[in-house]
């Protein structure tokens, strides 16, 4: 899983593969912030973490290239997005094919890019949502896995509905794994 901010996404992830609603294992984060909060949370959930900084790194390729480096080094299937704020090239889009999901608190194709919750309330839109789609070179414009509603209610803020957002995102994440493992061949062997 990649990451870069509070986490919350990489940990509902691994609760649902160690509860069984998921059959799969979260075998490396990789963030690019020290500071963040997925990063604690690997600590205190057992889970291999490593840090690129994206700061270190002159162009987008080459973060993406380390990011690989560090993925295959794990024999990873499927990469997740959960909350990575930086954008992708065809470095780490082309090394997973259909096997690079991300989350979006948007209904996709509406607002797409950054702070779509904000987007959203300034629409004045009375339902929003989220998806988890796979990633193409288009910023959020990939085939969409599950989408899930969730109304903007009268007096809502860019708090309280990125908070409902984020009960849904960690409900659908899960099924998009799923889903997006079920579209690929079987494993040899
Ligand atoms: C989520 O809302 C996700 O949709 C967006 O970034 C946020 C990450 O939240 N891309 P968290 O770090 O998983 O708590």
């Amino acid at each position: 899983m990649l990451a870069s901010g509070h986490g919350s996404n990489f940990e509902a992830l691994v609760q649902a593969c160690r509860s069984g609603s998921l059959v799969a294992e979260v075998v490396q984060l990789v963030v690019n912030n020290p500071a963040c909060g997925a990063r604690q949370r690997a600590a205190r959930l057992g889970v291999p973490c490593l840090l690129h900084d994206h700061r270190d790194h002159r162009q987008r390729q080459d973060l993406d290239r380390a990011v690989v480096t560090s993925f295959a080094a794990s024999s990873v299937d499927l990469v997740v997005m959960a909350g990575w704020m930086r954008i992708v090239t065809p470095v780490l889009i082309g090394a997973y094919p259909d096997r690079l999901v991300n989350i979006h608190p948007s209904l996709l194709p509406s607002f797409r890019g950054l702070d779509a919750v904000g987007q959203a309330l300034a629409a004045g839109v009375t339902l929003s949502g989220c998806t988890a789609h796979l990633v193409v070179e288009e910023v959020d414009g990939g085939p969409i896995l599950v989408q899930a509603a969730v109304p903007v209610l009268p007096g809502d803020d860019h708090d309280r509905l990125a908070a409902r957002m984020q009960v849904q995102e960690h409900r659908i994440l899960p099924y998009a794994v799923a889903l997006a493992a079920a579209r690929l061949p079987l494993a040899q062997g």
